[in-house]
């Protein structure tokens, strides 16, 4: 069996890249930004989510670029939108940007975002044509720590927003941020992935967040599966059939 370098060698993943911190691990530069942020009721203010729910694409991306609804605006360098094709089909969505995402302002631009590239190049697909990859959070927490939930609430809008501009006709759940603040539920990714859930009425899968595979290269086959599984959900969905679970 080829070794974990060799592995990544081979997927020209270069140097280990590490995944975020621990889940709940707050660092103590979290804790400073959440005294400083502006207060929950301040960032979910009506007017505020009335705005957002009412963007345009050609105004979406300022917007995030000027939001202040959350500490993150204060660490980001760029704020980090999402990429690709917006009238696309398939819609995936990750958890946060990390260093690279944060320099150059697109999502999935570090090793996990090569891995992702792979992956969809291998079922003859590319980040530009028919998908679209966002995050949960635009802005990148620091030090890639877990994402707090007045940050994930914060932000939640511009998801929202986002999902209602695409109309995707299916989401693909990138990790366990997504898969949770999408269907609501803290479930593992494990018990959650190889079946179709919906989001509103859009059928959405979950898999394991790319960073995740980069560490566990055993699971890479079953996220393989989540996607060949995607791709049937979405052909069936769009002949009005109804798919198989398992891939
Ligand atoms: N991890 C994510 O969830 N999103 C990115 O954009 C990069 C890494």
């Amino acid at each position: 069996m080829a070794s974990r370098a060799e592995i990544l060698r081979e997927l020209n993943l270069g140097p280990e890249w590490r995944l975020r911190h621990g889940v709940g691990k707050a660092t103590a530069d979290a804790g400073t930004r959440t005294e400083r942020a502006p207060s929950a009721a301040a960032q979910t203010s009506t007017g505020r989510l009335e705005r957002i729910a009412a963007l345009s694409w050609d105004a979406f991306a300022a917007d995030v670029d000027a939001c202040t609804a959350c500490g993150l605006c204060r660490t980001r360098k760029r704020a980090v939108p999402g990429v690709g094709d917006v009238r696309a089909q398939w819609m995936l969505i990750g958890e946060a940007p990390g260093a690279e995402e944060d320099a150059r302002g697109e999502p999935f631009v570090g090793q996990a975002g090569k891995l992702l590239d792979n992956m969809l190049g291998a079922l003859g697909m590319n980040r530009r044509e028919n998908v679209y990859i966002a995050n949960v959070l635009k802005c990148r927490p620091p030090g890639n720590r877990t994402p707090e939930p007045v940050e994930i609430e914060a932000c939640r809008p511009y998801l929202e927003r986002q999902i209602a501009l695409i109309r995707p006709r299916l989401i693909v759940a990138l990790g366990k941020s997504a898969a949770s603040l999408l269907l609501g539920t803290d479930a593992s990714i494990a018990s959650m992935r190889g079946r179709v859930h919906r989001y509103r009425d859009v059928p959405l899968v979950v898999t394991y967040h790319p960073a995740y595979l980069l560490r566990s290269l055993q699971e890479k086959a079953k996220s393989w599966d989540d996607l060949l599984l995607a791709r049937r959900v979405l052909a069936a969905s769009l002949s009005g059939a109804e798919p198989l679970q398992r891939g």
